[in-house]
């Protein structure tokens, strides 16, 4: 597997190993730390693709000033080894002076350079949160793009919101790079795997997995119903999440009922003439340690009948 870690180096390499036009490249960005989520998005990569490219970045950019930057897990050895041997082509991990030459200060004010914001899909759920979130990695992943040059990129459905804000910045813009939202990985008790569950000592991981029941319930009385009050979905939830809410064990960030192509919330009645996307945030408290709390997120897909 070849090693990149200058954008020069990554327009050799295609140069040098790949004819654009007969042969396709898949391409799979992430943060590095890399667990079976990420694995399962390279494995579609690899069969569908003649080429495979990973890319391990962590993205100043879409980090606000509070939250996990300098924390943020590295395993850069690690993941090297874990390409190797799932058999990537190649892995671009760059700095960030490369990708940011005029630097990222974490206050956004004092930022400089092109930045790419995608309207009306970025502002809720996560992007309230989070407010310059969406702006971060919808930069990152243009310059990702233009790199690279995939025919196709995958991202996993574990961050929805994200993949809703890349299809409609990847098509809107014209871009020459189809994008996949590959399903959700999950442990044996359904908690999505995620860099972050690191943070957590096991009994919190196993408490966490109720985030997840909560989604699924909610999931299954829509799939049987076809109708269901709005409110109705929210109290399953929020009864399955009670004695953790009450233990401190969790708090609620957000519950979103939405559609899959605005993410607009459903009101009143949630009806199955569309695809409704079930999606939260929860800050789950660490019980060994009480400064650490973890924020999750996680989503249900209820497809339209
Ligand atoms: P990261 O959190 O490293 O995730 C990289 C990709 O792996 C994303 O597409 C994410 O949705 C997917 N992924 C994470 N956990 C998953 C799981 N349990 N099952 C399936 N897929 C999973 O997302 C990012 O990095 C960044 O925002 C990035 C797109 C790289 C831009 O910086």
């Amino acid at each position: 597997m070849q090693v990149c870690h200058r954008v020069g180096e990554v327009v050799q390499w295609r140069k040098s190993n790949i004819d654009p036009r007969v042969q396709t490249i898949g391409f799979v960005p992430t943060m590095g730390c890399l667990h079976e989520g990420h694995m399962s998005l390279i494995k579609a990569s690899k069969k569908e693709n003649d080429f495979t490219v990973v890319s391990i970045f962590v993205n100043p950019s879409q980090f606000a000033p509070n939250e996990d930057l300098d924390k943020y897990p590295r395993t850069l050895p690690q993941d090297l080894a874990l390409l190797e041997s799932a058999g990537v082509d190649m892995c671009f991990a760059p700095s960030a002076k490369d990708i940011y030459p005029q630097g990222i200060p974490l206050n956004v004010d004092e930022q400089r350079g092109p930045f790419v914001t995608i309207l009306g899909v970025s502002e809720q759920l996560e992007g309230k949160t989070r407010p310059n979130f969406f702006r971060g990695v919808a930069t990152v992943v243009t310059k990702l793009l233009n790199i690279v040059s995939p025919t196709t990129a995958y991202f996993g459905q574990k961050d929805i919101q994200q993949f809703i804000v890349l299809k409609v910045m990847t098509e809107q813009l014209f871009m020459n790079t189809t994008i996949k939202m590959m399903p959700i990985v999950r442990d044996e008790a359904g908690l999505a795997l995620s860099s972050r569950n690191r943070y957590l000592c096991e009994e919190s991981v196993k408490k966490a997995s109720n985030i997840h029941r909560g989604l699924q319930t909610a999931a299954a009385l829509l799939t049987e119903k076809s109708e269901v009050s709005r409110q109705e979905l929210l109290t399953v939830i929020e009864q399955i999440w009670a004695p953790f809410v009450a233990s401190g064990d969790f708090k609620v960030d957000y519950i979103s009922i939405a559609d899959s192509f605005a993410l607009q919330e459903k009101r009143d009645v949630v009806s199955r003439s569309s695809d409704t996307i079930i999606s939260c945030a929860v800050y789950v408290q660490d019980r060994r340690d009480p400064s650490t709390t973890v924020r999750l997120i996680d989503n249900v897909i209820v497809s339209k009948r």
